[in-house]
């Protein structure tokens, strides 16, 4: 491993990386092939004798270091996590209108989906967003993915966030929100403590078909 992955042994870094024009053109399969070789270089930066093995429905899995990664992608960008000590998910949605409650009823708590719903109507979309990358990042660091029921676990929406959260079972994951332009995204780790969340980029990383995100990126 290379001195930068000694850092993650107490901080996670978060790469966001937008897709570039000609890779978005070419659908859906070019988005998420590109976000898996963008996660692959990532990794290759902290561990060049490591690899990834992705599989449909499973979280990333890097063979030959020590390290825990999560990857989520939408039609414009990607975001790649990565850390040594916890497992970790992330997740990134663009910010759109809040569905109706009864379609919220079905994606979140009976109280997040009444403060969703208190909401002046503007701001329903963004607290609905960010309730959800909240859910998706905790699912995918305890690895399973919708599989679980995300009704089963509270995130709230206010910030900071809720720590921890507490999944069916008694596991726990501590959230971190991930500030990005005209998206919600988040950052969970399993256990009740997070490590420092850093954000990164790279213009090696042009390399796999995606550009660094342009502008300001922090954490929350
Ligand atoms: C995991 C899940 C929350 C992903 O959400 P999404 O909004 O569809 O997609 P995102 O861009 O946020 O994340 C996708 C990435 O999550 C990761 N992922 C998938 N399942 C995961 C799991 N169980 N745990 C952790 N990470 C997982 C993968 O890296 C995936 O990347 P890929 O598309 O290159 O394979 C959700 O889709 C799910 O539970 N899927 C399981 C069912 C499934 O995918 N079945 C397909 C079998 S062919």
């Amino acid at each position: 491993m290379t001195p930068a992955a000694t850092a993650l042994a107490s901080e996670a870094h978060v790469w966001f990386i937008s897709l570039r024009e000609d890779v978005r053109a070419r659908g859906a399969a070019a988005c998420r092939a590109a976000a898996r070789a963008a996660l692959d270089r990532v990794v290759a930066t902290y561990a060049p004798e490591a690899h990834v093995v992705h599989r449909a429905g499973r979280r990333p899995e890097v063979r030959g270091a020590p390290l825990h990664v999560s990857l989520a992608h939408t039609s414009a960008l990607a975001v790649a996590a990565i850390t040594r000590a916890v497992e970790i998910g992330v997740d990134v949605e663009p910010v759109r209108a809040a569905p109706p409650r009864a379609v919220l009823a079905q994606l979140l708590t009976d109280r997040e989906t009444a403060a969703v719903s208190a909401l002046q109507p503007s701001a329903r979309g963004r607290a609905f967003t960010r309730a959800w990358v909240r859910k998706e990042a905790v699912l995918k660091a305890a690895g399973v993915g919708l599989s679980l029921d995300p009704r089963w676990f509270e995130v709230g929406i206010d910030r900071p966030p809720k720590k921890p959260v507490t999944l069916p079972g008694g596991q726990v994951a501590t959230v971190v929100d991930l500030a990005v332009v005209g998206h919600e995204a988040a950052v969970a780790f399993v256990g009740a403590a997070a490590p420092i969340v850093r954000v990164r980029s790279d213009s090696t990383l042009t390399r796999t078909g995606v550009t660094p995100l342009p502008g300001a990126l922090a954490v929350r």
